[in-house]
């Protein structure tokens, strides 16, 4: 029997899926796993001082196998697999401002070309897929979509790490997320978990029941809250906060936040308090950014302000990011994990979720990421 219109269009639109993926190496696109990703985007690959050591950075975005390597101050992201016998470019090292494979040694320059071949010619052939980079906000971020739609405009507003933070301050750091990238969005747009999740840490009902606003901001999502006449959380108390003049663990205080989340994967979130009734005092700016790794990993970069206390007082704010490495780690991520575990590689709203009111800004972030995911097209 011949195949009916809509099996032939299927096939066609997988056919299409399957091509753009395989020119990038990744698995075809599953929009109900979560790998169907915008491309027409910057990913933050790496900060800026992973380049400190060696020069070269491997990492897998988006189901892409990247390496990334200085060259004088630019850093250049290539398809990590050599076009000869196919070896991570990342296994070799750097000669003479390119990437020379460990395997046979043909090494490529920063274009991606092949740029010496020490058994013969070179031809045209000879060539890995090079991706647009680009530098800002203390990081390198990658362009995986078509490279003439790169554009420095869409980079997430992140100048609050040039501009709030002291020079001294944290340059960022790095955790690993064993789940989709959409559930790590899902949490830091989620202040309310805060009160169950972290109850010994970060919480103890300083959330919960907060009046939440939501409005869009252009393409970001704008989440704000307060919570009025509560008291200073655990870890503020264990780690010495209450060192601030005029608070003590006994002191009124008015909590308030608010998280902005810039597509595809980045959040900047502000979240402080004041004396009850006062003006809104102290506030920690913190920038989240989830670039997905595959389907089911996350690459977590994470950085905060000092603006909440010593600004100027290193071991604090050594203690204090150790301090939120754990809770991430053993908190977020572990009960993160678990669900990706149960979702068992369905797709989010197919599971029919119950949903709370304050459960709208990690809606809508979902909804609007799919729609600029589908207008892509196919290759996305
Ligand atoms: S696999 Fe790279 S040179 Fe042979
Ligand atoms: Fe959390």
């Amino acid at each position: 029997m011949s195949a009916t219109f809509l099996e032939t269009m299927a096939g066609g639109v997988n056919a299409m899926l399957k091509s753009a993926a395989e020119e990038s190496g990744r698995p075809v696109p599953d929009e109900a796993k979560g790998s169907r990703y915008l491309l027409n985007c910057w990913y933050l690959a790496a900060w800026a001082h992973e380049f400190e050591t060696t020069g070269m950075v491997a990492r897998t975005i988006c189901d892409t196998k990247i390496v990334l390597f200085k060259t004088g101050n630019e850093i250049t992201a290539l398809h990590d697999m050599c076009s000869h016998r196919f070896a991570p470019l990342s296994r070799g090292k750097l000669v003479d401002g390119g990437v020379q494979c460990l395997y046979h040694g043909l090494r490529f320059g920063p274009d991606g070309r092949c740029a010496h071949n020490p058994h013969g010619g070179i031809s045209p052939a000879m060539q890995v897929r090079h991706y647009p980079t680009i530098r800002a906000f203390r990081g390198v971020w990658i362009w995986l979509g078509d490279p003439a739609l790169a554009d420095v405009a869409l980079l997430p507003d992140l100048r609050c790490l040039d501009e709030e933070l002291p020079a001294r301050s944290d340059r960022g750091a790095y955790t690993h997320g064993g789940a989709n990238y959409m559930l790590f969005i899902d949490n830091i747009l989620d202040p309310t978990h805060v009160d169950y999740l972290h109850y010994s840490s970060t919480g103890g009902g300083s959330v919960e029941g907060a009046p939440q606003t939501v409005t869009d901001e252009g393409p970001a999502i704008k989440l704000t809250w307060v919570k009025p006449n509560q008291r200073l959380m655990p870890m503020e108390l264990k780690l010495g906060n209450i060192s601030l003049d005029g608070f003590s663990e006994d002191t009124p205080i008015d909590r308030h936040g608010e998280s902005v989340w810039f597509p595809p994967c980045t959040l900047r979130t502000k979240v402080g308090f004041g004396k009850h009734g006062g003006p809104p005092g102290v506030a920690h700016v913190g920038v989240h950014i989830m670039t997905p790794e595959t389907a089911e990993t996350t690459h977590y970069f994470w950085v905060f302000t000092r603006g909440m206390v010593h600004p100027e007082d290193d071991a604090f704010h050594e203690r204090f990011n150790a301090a939120r490495a754990d809770v991430f780690r053993d908190e977020d991520d572990s009960i993160l994990e678990a669900i990706q575990r149960n979702m068992a590689g369905r797709e989010f709203f197919s599971l029919h979720p119950t949903l709370f009111p304050t459960d709208q800004a990690a809606i809508r972030f979902r909804r609007k990421l799919a729609a600029m995911i589908k207008a892509e097209g196919p290759a996305g």
